[in-house]
């Protein structure tokens, strides 16, 4: 089998579509690599030190981990210098992060979910790296979190790397997704799985079941009605997987179909769920579109929400397009 590295893609993708200018080349390439030192710190587990957690809180009240820090760095530190950027925004630092004044200032802006899936880092299951790219507003002079203030179907690249038995990278520039699998031995990224889609239908669903008697009606009844099978108004008996790592969650359902859901319940309502649209929601949504399936927050399609803010959450119903529409249609109807 010829092999074709994430480098030939790209410059092939450009060749083809023009989707994939130089920048915006290198802005991948750089955090392809940053992935892969995220990847060697992950393998390393408790001989690299990196398990356990942190004395510190995030933004969102939440007790970091060693590797939430570590792999917020490694993406930071990667992504300085190269001259792609105007400024990052993490899941892991309150304020954006322009780049420094000693390094010339790109067109791109990156957001970045350091390290998903953090309850899973201690126990050896399947985390991840979730990543977005917008662009600078025109004209913008010192950027500012307004800037980052952009609806997701403004994203030009969307991506996610999961290290699980063997760590991929998922990309999609807007023409497709395609997912490359890390050569370990020659540390390189393999192109392994060209234009994944989606199946429409699916007989598989995730979600946390534990806050079930938090629920609002709509997400009682559809998942009541999947957990009634081939007794109920379905009439076909579904299977559930949870993870408890969006990534590895979403990774399932692009191979071979699902659907995936954290809603909004009646506990806290200024947190909305608990997924946060700007650095997983929309990237994951973008993904999952371009493969043909679809994304909403219970209402509308997630990608049209504009945002207010930089760490605000959103419910979050993505997969197989046939359930993301019954379930959207469980909250739109009546
Ligand atoms: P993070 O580790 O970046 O905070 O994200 C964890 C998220 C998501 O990956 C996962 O689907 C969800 O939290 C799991 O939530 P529960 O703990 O409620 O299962
Ligand atoms: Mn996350
Ligand atoms: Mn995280």
């Amino acid at each position: 089998m010829k092999r074709v590295s994430l480098t030939q893609y790209l410059v092939e993708e450009q060749r083809q579509h023009n989707t994939i200018p130089a920048e915006l080349r290198l802005l991948i390439e750089v955090v392809a690599r940053a992935c892969k030192t995220i990847s060697h710190s992950v393998g390393k587990g408790a001989l690299g030190e990196v398990l356990g957690t942190a004395e510190t809180e995030n933004i969102q009240g939440e007790v970091q981990k060693k590797l939430d820090i570590i792999s917020n760095e490694i993406l930071l530190e990667a992504n300085e210098w190269g001259g792609h950027l105007a400024a990052m925004a993490s899941e892991e630092m309150e304020s954006i992060h322009p780049i420094p004044n000693r390094y010339p200032k790109g067109e791109y802006m990156l957001l970045f979910d350091p390290l998903d899936g953090s309850s899973n880092i201690d126990v050896n299951v399947s985390i991840g790296t979730i990543f977005s790219v917008l662009k600078a507003p025109e004209g913008m002079a010192q950027p500012t979190e307004a800037d980052f203030m952009q609806a997701g179907t403004r994203q030009v690249a969307a991506g996610y790397a999961v290290y699980g038995p063997q760590t991929m990278l998922v990309l999609t520039t807007g023409n497709g997704v395609n997912c490359f699998t890390l050569d370990r031995e020659m540390g390189s990224w393999v192109l392994t799985q060209r234009d994944i889609q989606i199946p429409a239908t699916t007989k598989e669903f995730a979600i946390n079941m534990s806050n079930q008697r938090h629920w609002h009606a709509p997400v009682q009844r559809y998942i009541s009605e999947l957990l009634a099978g081939d007794t109920g108004p379905r009439g076909t008996n579904f299977n559930m997987r949870w993870i408890a790592s969006m990534v590895a969650d979403v990774h399932r359902i692009l191979n071979r179909g699902g659907i995936f859901m954290y809603p909004a319940d009646t506990r806290d309502t200024s947190m909305p769920g608990k997924l946060r649209l700007m650095y997983e929601a929309n990237p994951m949504a973008f993904i999952v579109e371009q493969a043909g399936g679809a994304a909403t927050d219970g209402k509308q399609r997630i990608m049209d929400i504009q945002p207010h803010k930089l760490h605000q959450r959103v419910p979050v119903f993505l997969g197989s397009r046939d359930e993301v529409a019954v379930v959207t249609g469980y909250h739109t109807e009546g």
